[in-house]
């Protein structure tokens, strides 16, 4: 079944705790964590003691998507504060293998993101090590962006990649996704969807989680 990882940047972060929460209950899978430095992207969120006050609160996956210059700089805070994935952006790092690495001497899952504009090309080498690539379908920075549709032949090219090294490796979508580019997504190859305003602006998060999960992983 699809993995489900809402984005808590849609949450109320007053109560974050409640927040996270609400979607366990709901039957999200993982919990999305965009933390963002105003640097990679024009925006600021929150960083690792943040996640080491939510990490109490529940036992769900904590997924964390680093978008920040040298995110080498982080592994062990995130670490430390019960980061179960660490996801960094192949733009932000000069020695991308040494971090993915590193990430996993720390005993976690990693993967790397790709912004829209960044080639597939750019991972082929890292592939055959990494747990998830995600693509980006909206530039980072912000929720309640309109998804990019060209997007959708991007995750086909890339499941046609991990097929052909006959390896398990995630293909995570973020940005954008509603139960109509759900659907797309899922139908193109990605098996983690990540969802801030349609699951957090939901009136029924359940219904909304439910309907992200019903389409057949192909
Ligand atoms: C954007 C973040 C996303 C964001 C998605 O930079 O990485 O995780 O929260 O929000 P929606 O689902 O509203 O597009
Ligand atoms: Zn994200």
């Amino acid at each position: 079944m699809t993995i489900i990882a809402p984005s808590i940047l849609s949450a109320d972060f007053s109560r974050l705790g409640e927040e996270i929460k609400r979607i366990e209950e709901a039957g999200a899978d993982w919990v999305h964590i965009d933390v963002m430095d105003g640097r990679f992207v024009p925006n600021l969120t929150f960083g690792a003691p943040v996640v080491k006050k939510i990490r109490p609160h529940t036992k769900m996956f904590f997924d964390c998507h680093l978008m920040v210059e040298n995110p080498e700089n982080y592994v062990e805070d995130f670490v430390a504060a019960g980061a179960d994935m660490i996801v960094v952006h192949v733009e932000t790092t000069k020695h991308l293998h040494r971090l993915i690495q590193s990430i996993h001497e720390h005993g976690i899952k990693a993967g790397v993101a790709l912004n829209p504009a960044t080639s597939l090309s750019t991972i082929e080498e890292i592939l055959p090590y990494v747990d998830m690539v995600l693509i980006m379908s909206v530039n980072p920075g912000f929720g309640g962006q309109q998804f990019i549709a060209t997007m959708v032949k991007k995750i086909a090219c890339l499941k046609e990649m991990i097929t052909k090294l006959q390896r398990d490796v995630f293909i995570q979508v973020d940005g954008g996704i509603n139960a109509q580019t759900a659907k797309q997504v899922i139908d193109a190859g990605a098996n983690v969807l990540v969802a801030g305003s349609f699951i957090y602006g939901a009136q029924d998060i359940k219904k909304a989680i439910a309907e992200l999960k019903s389409y057949p992983l192909i």
